[in-house]
């Protein structure tokens, strides 16, 4: 068993992804953001890490939780939603906590309209998974988990 517990992820989702699960199943599919949630918790203790969680509609609030998080996390997973094509300040904010970023989008925003193909997020983004469904928000975790696990020393 390590001594230091790594510092937690932090799995952010912007704008609307609160209503997962309701909203344009044939976009989003039937997934709750409670499960999604649940089961990257459950994913992350098990590659021992803990994962924190938080949606808003308030891009304010989230610029805020980004400021607090640095020192406190070890890696981001966002989904920021539309302000993904429109928040330069958001974009700021994801650089300020120092550690790598995955960007995550449920659909293939290269397949949809043009103002999605833009991202602010993705210059900063250690990598992107767009149009995996939910799975991609697992996806990040083993990535993450691996990216920031200690290569094999003890
Ligand atoms: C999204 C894609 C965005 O363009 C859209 O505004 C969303 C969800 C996705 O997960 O596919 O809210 O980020």
């Amino acid at each position: 068993m390590a001594e230091n517990e790594p510092l937690p992820l932090l799995l952010l989702n912007g704008p609307n992804l609160n209503t997962l699960g309701l909203r344009e199943p044939e976009i989003y599919g039937s997934t709750t953001l409670a499960e999604v949630v649940r089961d990257c918790e459950r994913l992350a203790a098990e590659l021992g890490f803990g994962l924190r969680a938080a949606q808003t509609n308030s891009e304010g609030e989230m610029i805020d939780w980004l400021h607090e998080a640095r020192g406190q996390v070890s890696g981001i997973i966002i989904n920021a939603g539309a302000w993904t094509h429109t928040s330069i300040a958001l974009a700021d904010a994801l650089r300020i906590p120092e550690v790598p970023v995955i960007e995550v989008h449920i659909s293939n925003v290269h397949q949809r309209e043009e103002f999605r193909h833009h991202s602010y997020i993705s210059p900063l983004a250690v990598g992107v998974i767009v149009g995996l469904g939910v799975n991609g928000y697992e996806y990040a975790v083993r990535f993450l988990a691996d990216h920031l696990s200690p290569s094999t020393e003890d």
